[in-house]
């Protein structure tokens, strides 16, 4: 998720932490804040807005202080405000922390706390550990084991630094799932969630391990884990530049996204599948349940990318809830008096949240009384603010202008709506439980998609310079061939067509020839023979065929001049497995052409404009 950094040592603190939250800005964030201790007393500054703004505010002629920890948030609970900023305090307001990732648990800690009179000031799940560490911290008097503690019963995810005014030279970090990098400089730490905050003051770092936390003063830290065993810290060396920590090691944000995908679906589905019964829990939708259950027609509406999700999606919901669903684009809805009423569901679907036409759609479906639900990225985004309900996809910060992991994340919280609402209606526990087990085998089908780059990348070599190409699939697959080419051509400037795969031989045929490389998606399903068909229509015109296949699939390799093989899964999930294929494919032509993959020309990554 966000930003954190720490710093103890003999310079001053203000100037080091401002410039490490603004080497981590890229990784997109709506607030920040920092704490300081000078003469034991704890300081604390936070804001919504840009680490610049911050900085602007921040005094640094007037303070002198040598210790403090920061944070850039990209809020996961808690609209984008200044009360829901970091740092959190306790309640004694001597204990400050800063948190990336998730506490899972923090609803029923945080109705236990204000049973035991513990008062919050923010929606976070952040401040509800902070004030738990604090409540400890009255008990047990020790700050490193007050944190032990805490984190001890917390589910979730966290990087997270405390600093306390009770012991004042000190900071504690730790981290299960959000990254934690120990600098160790000149009788002097630097601690960060990112090496692009370390790079500039020290090479030489320990990164610390999931349930690992370290004690840092200035003569030194420990490391431990939170079960309090001491643990042999390994001190590595930073080996690349600071362009390309900001990438995470990756040439591209896009690169990098791709391959975020195992880690992006999984938290768009962790802590919502309910396995066991074969349904779905979503916080978001809590007040929604009556009108799911009672809608007769759902309406999809969204742009580009998110538009070929919603496509998916529709697929995906008529055939686990039988409702129909229309997908509109919003450019289109908006402005075509949409036949709708109080009795129809629309969801809005946006990885920015700030799209102006999904926004105007939206006002203009809610002006009709229809039901708006957002299916959004960015927590707090407009489009989140403006419905009346959604769903989070939590994918992450997405740099990269083509979209990527926010693409199958919206296709995993769709298969997530999709089979509660069919639980709502005809589908059974054991089909419920089938498509659960199945949603949670995808991080894992993913990673072994990835493992394919090299073939992809081959293919890329051999097709760069053509200059057009078709998409085809059936089905499922027919959102994705949509998808496929959009990749390319906002990418490499390449035209290309998606296209049903049938509907080829109504007049798109007429372009095959040796020319044309024709991407199939190909995989198993009930129209495999079809799809079949079309492929050995277009070899015998002379068309190049890349097959996107299921594992396993020899008879493809008959027709198809290059095979890219994906695992089995059930075909209403295979967009989000093979799209990875198609992904890969746009961005290594796009990087033998040497385009601007992360900026291509004429596009933005949101686009607020009509
Ligand atoms: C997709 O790669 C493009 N960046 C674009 O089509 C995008 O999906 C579209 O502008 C919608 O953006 P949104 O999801 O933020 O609303
Ligand atoms: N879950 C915390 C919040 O929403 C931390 C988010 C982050 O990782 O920046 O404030």
């Amino acid at each position: 998720m966000c930003g954190i950094v720490g710093y103890i040592g003999k310079q001053k603190a203000s100037h080091i932490l401002l410039n490490g939250l603004k080497r981590m800005e890229y990784r997109g964030y709506d607030s920040a804040g920092w704490a300081m201790i000078e003469n034991e007393k704890l300081n604390l500054l936070k804001n919504i807005g840009k680490v610049a703004h911050l900085d602007r505010l921040t005094p640094h002629d007037m303070i002198n202080a040598t210790v403090g920890i920061a944070h850039t948030r990209w809020a996961t609970h808690g609209f984008p405000n200044h009360l829901n900023a970091h740092p959190h305090m306790d309640n004694s307001e001597n204990i400050a922390v800063v948190h990336n990732g998730i506490i899972e648990n923090y609803t029923a800690l945080k109705t236990k706390l204000q049973k035991d009179g513990y008062y919050f000031n923010s929606d976070t799940d952040t401040e509800v550990l902070a004030v738990f560490i604090g409540a400890i911290y009255e008990k047990v008097q020790d700050l490193e084991k007050a944190v032990r503690i805490a984190l001890s019963e917390i589910d979730g995810t966290f990087g997270i630094a405390v600093l306390s005014s009770y012991e004042p030279e000190k900071i504690i970090c730790a981290r299960h799932g959000s990254p934690m990098v120990l600098g160790i400089g000149d009788n002097e730490y630097i601690v960060a969630s990112d090496a692009a905050a370390i790079i500039q003051h020290t090479n030489q770092v320990v990164y610390l391990n999931d349930k690992e936390m370290a004690i840092i003063t200035r003569d030194g830290f420990v490391t431990k884990t939170i079960d309090n065993e001491n643990t042999e810290p390994i001190i590595e060396e930073i080996n690349f530049d600071l362009a390309q920590i900001e990438k995470g090691g990756f040439d591209h944000f896009m690169l990098k996204e791709i391959h975020e995908q195992p880690e992006t679906v999984f938290n768009s589905f962790r802590g919502r599948l309910l396995a066991d019964v074969g349904n779905v829990k979503l916080g978001g939708l809590n007040n929604m349940m009556d009108k799911l259950r009672k809608t007769k027609r759902i309406i999809i509406t969204a742009c580009g990318t998110s538009w070929h999700a919603g496509l998916v999606g529709e697929y995906m919901i008529e055939q686990m809830a039988q409702i129909p669903v229309e997908v509109e684009y919003a450019s289109e809805f908006r402005y075509r008096n949409p036949i709708i009423g109080p009795d129809d569901v629309v969801f809005a679907i946006s990885q920015s949240g700030e799209t102006l036409d999904t926004l105007a759609a939206i006002k203009e479906a809610r002006q009709k009384g229809a039901t708006v639900i957002g299916i959004v990225n960015v927590v707090g985004s407009t489009i989140a603010r403006e419905t009346e309900a959604g769903v989070y996809i939590h994918a992450g910060p997405e740099i990269g202008v083509a979209s990527t992991k926010a693409f199958t994340s919206q296709i995993t919280v769709l298969s997530l709506i999709a089979l509660l609402l069919g639980r709502m209606r005809n589908l059974s526990q054991p089909e419920g439980q089938a498509i659960a087990e199945a949603i949670m085998e995808l991080p894992d089908k993913i990673r072994q998609v990835l493992a394919t780059e090299k073939e992809i990348k081959a293919i890329a070599e051999k097709y760069y310079e053509n200059k057009n190409f078709l998409y085809l699939g059936r089905g499922f697959n027919y959102p994705l061939a949509l998808e496929g080419a959009l990749k390319l051509k906002e990418i490499s400037y390449i035209h290309a067509e998606g296209y049903p795969a049938a509907e080829m031989k109504h007049g798109p045929i007429a372009l095959i020839d040796e020319n044309m490389p024709v991407v199939f998606i190909a995989t198993k399903d009930t129209i495999y023979d079809k799809v079949f068909s079309n492929i050995e229509e277009v070899k015998a015109r002379k068309g190049k065929i890349i097959a996107i296949a299921t594992e396993g699939d020899e008879r493809i390799k008959k027709v198809a001049d290059h095979v890219i093989y994906v695992p089995e899964v059930m075909p209403m999930l295979n967009p989000i497995l093979s799209a990875v294929p198609l992904q890969l494919l746009a961005y290594h032509i796009a990087l033998k052409l040497e385009c601007d993959v992360d900026q291509p020309r004429n596009l933005a990554k949101s686009v607020t404009v009509e």
